[in-house]
C-alpha cells in the first residue's frame, strides 16, 4: 500500500490494545478539540458481522475476502456516538456482540479486508480534522499524523474496564473470561503478519492503568494543543 498524502489534514492517531479506554478517550477528545472521530475497529467489526451472517469461516482467507469486497460500510456521527451502517442497515449494536468480538481478530488479520478498510479510512481525510482510533493508525493508515498516541494499560486494568462496561451495558460478564479474552486478542493482534499492533516509533506512549478518564483527556488535549494548536470549537 502506498503512503497516504495527508499533509493537508490534521490527524490525531490513537492506537493501543483493547480495554485501554481508547474508544471513550478518542470520542471525547474529538469532541473537546472539535475534530471528527473515526472508530476503525467498528469497521472491522461490521466486516466480521457480514462474514458471520454469510456463515463463512473467519479463517477462510479467500471466503472472507469474497464476502467483504462488495460491502458498503459507513460510519456516521450521531449525537450519541458513531452509527455504523452495513449495506444501509444500522448494525451499531450487533457489532458489539460476543460472537463478533470472538471472530474479529481473524477477519482483521485478512490482508484483503485490511486493504479495503484502510483505503476507506484514508478517504475520510479530505480536509477534515480527525481523531482516528485503531491498532495501525500511526504505523500504517496515517504514518504522517501530526500526533500519534499509543495508549497502554496492564491486562488486569483493561479486563476490569471491559467487565465494568459490559455490566453497565447490561451484558453478562465474567471477569476471568474477560481477562482471558483480552490476553487472547492481544496475542492475535500483535503477532499477525499484516499490520500487527505496535507503537509507531514516534508515538507518545500513555499508560492509562492508574489514570482517570479526565486525566487522560487533559494529557491528550495538551498534546493536541502543542502539536496542532487550539482550534475554535
Ligand atoms: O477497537 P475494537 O475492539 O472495536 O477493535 C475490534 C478488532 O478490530 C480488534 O480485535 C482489532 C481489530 N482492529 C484492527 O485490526 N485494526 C484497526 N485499525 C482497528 C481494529
Amino acid at each position: 500500500m502506498s503512503a497516504p498524502a495527508n499533509t493537508t489534514v490534521d490527524v490525531v492517531a490513537i492506537d493501543g490494545p483493547a480495554g485501554t479506554g481508547k474508544s471513550t478517550v478518542a470520542g471525547q477528545l474529538a469532541r473537546r478539540v472539535g475534530a471528527q472521530y473515526l472508530d476503525t475497529g467498528a469497521m472491522y467489526r461490521a466486516a466480521t458481522l457480514a462474514v458471520l451472517r454469510a456463515a463463512v469461516d473467519p479463517d477462510d482467507e479467500a471466503g472472507v475476502a469474497e464476502v467483504v469486497a462488495p460491502l458498503d460500510i459507513r460510519l456516521v456521527q450521531g449525537g450519541d456516538g458513531t452509527v455504523v451502517y452495513l449495506n444501509g442497515d444500522d448494525v451499531s449494536q450487533e457489532i458489539r456482540t460476543d460472537a463478533v468480538t470472538a471472530a474479529v481478530s481473524a477477519v482483521s488479520a485478512n490482508a484483503a479486508v485490511r486493504e479495503k478498510l484502510v483505503a476507506s479510512q484514508r478517504s475520510h481525510a479530505d480536509g477534515a480534522f480527525l481523531v482516528v482510533e485503531g491498532r495501525d493508525i500511526g504505523t500504517v493508515v496515517f504514518p504522517n499524523a501530526e500526533l500519534e498516541v499509543f495508549l497502554t494499560a496492564t491486562p488486569e486494568a483493561r479486563a476490569q474496564r471491559r467487565h465494568r462496561q459490559n455490566l453497565t451495558d447490561g451484558r453478562p460478564s465474567d471477569l476471568a473470561e474477560v481477562l482471558e479474552s483480552v490476553n487472547r486478542r492481544d496475542q492475535l493482534d500483535s503477532t499477525r503478519t499484516v499490520s500487527p499492533l505496535r507503537a509507531a516509533d514516534d508515538a507518545v506512549q500513555v499508560d492509562t492503568s492508574e489514570m482517570t478518564l479526565n486525566e487522560v483527556l487533559d494529557r491528550l488535549s495538551e498534546l493536541v494543543g502543542e502539536r496542532i494548536g487550539v482550534r475554535d470549537v
